[in-house]
């Protein structure tokens, strides 16, 4: 992302590529659909998404969350190194983890909440570091960069768990809620595009600066999109939240060999306790049987 953000030559609309995220989405979940249901596959969407209405329209919450918190990810990765915006966009594990407890009355106990506060420290020292790209890299905006990658932490929270509600709450299958997300997601992002890119795209159209290389980048954020309904259903948010963090390594290291990003000592230090509070929020505490019943040790 970060780099089809930053190289030379045209650049394609961000909010055009979210949409064509969500096209691909559409398109895969309708053919997981049609395994799922064979021949009679149209009218098990039609019954679930037309004459679910009322269904239907709950899904639209998430759908207009994803697309801005997507679009907000673009001028995040836009603005902040690939090692940064990755780190940073990890206090999403600190808004999942309050909205589970607002909206599914989930209880966290005391060292998960000891996580949290070491992840924020974390990714606050990853923000003050100062390791920073080469000086010949594209001109960036930091503040704007942090405040973005903020804001689509909250949505990612909020959304995560709303779309965990509404998965565990019903026997529909995760494919075909995701039909109903990203058709919903389809009328949303179209909008988004209108309203924030109208004259380019007029004067430049839709698939302005695309090229092999978007076309992968589309397909992954598809692909990932998908991943985490999968991870939603089967784990749970706070989970997902640690299994995405493991991202930290591999962009870190990505940064230096193709950005040369000069990771300083602060930075080390920040995304160590980032990975750190990782852990600590993902230990169980044991389980000890008695006479049949399960006692949890803290
Ligand atoms: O980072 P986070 O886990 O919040 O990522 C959510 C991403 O997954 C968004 O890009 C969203 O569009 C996508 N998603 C999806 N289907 C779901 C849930 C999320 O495509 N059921």
């Amino acid at each position: 992302m970060r780099y089809a953000r930053t190289r030379s030559g045209p650049m394609f609309l961000s909010s055009t590529a979210v949409v064509a995220s969500e096209l691909v989405k559409l398109v895969t979940c309708l053919f997981l659909v049609r395994a799922e249901h064979k021949d009679r596959w149209a009218s098990a969407v039609y019954k679930q998404v037309v004459q679910q209405l009322l269904d239907t329209l709950k899904v639209c919450v998430p759908s207009a969350v994803y697309i801005v918190q997507n679009n907000l990810l673009y001028v995040s990765a836009s603005h902040l190194d690939a090692a940064t915006y990755q780190v940073t966009y990890q206090l999403k594990i600190l808004t999942t983890a309050v909205f589970s407890v607002l909206m599914l009355k989930r209880s966290l106990t005391v060292h998960k909440w000891l996580a949290l506060v070491v992840l924020v420290a974390g990714v606050a020292l990853v923000q003050i570091s100062g390791s920073d790209s080469p000086h010949d890299a594209p001109p960036q905006n930091r503040l704007l960069g942090f405040s973005a990658a903020l804001g689509a932490c909250v949505l990612s929270g909020f959304a995560g768990v709303y779309f965990e509600m509404i998965l565990k709450g019903s026997d529909v299958s995760v494919w075909m809620r995701n039909v109903q997300l990203s058709l919903l997601s389809l009328p949303f992002g179209l909008l988004t595009c209108l309203l924030s890119d109208w004259h380019l795209l007029m004067t430049r159209g839709f698939f302005y600066g695309y090229d092999f290389f978007v076309v992968y980048l589309v397909i992954l954020q598809a692909t990932g999109g998908l991943l985490v309904a999968l991870v939603v259903k089967y784990a749970d948010n706070i989970l997902k939240g640690f299994a995405t963090s493991l991202a930290i390594v591999i962009s870190c290291v990505a940064s230096v060999y193709l950005f040369g990003f000069h990771i300083t000592f602060t930075f080390v230090f920040g995304a160590a306790c980032v990975m750190f509070s990782i852990f600590l929020y993902g230990y169980t505490p044991q389980v000890k049987k008695i006479s049949g019943k399960n006692e949890t040790l803290e």
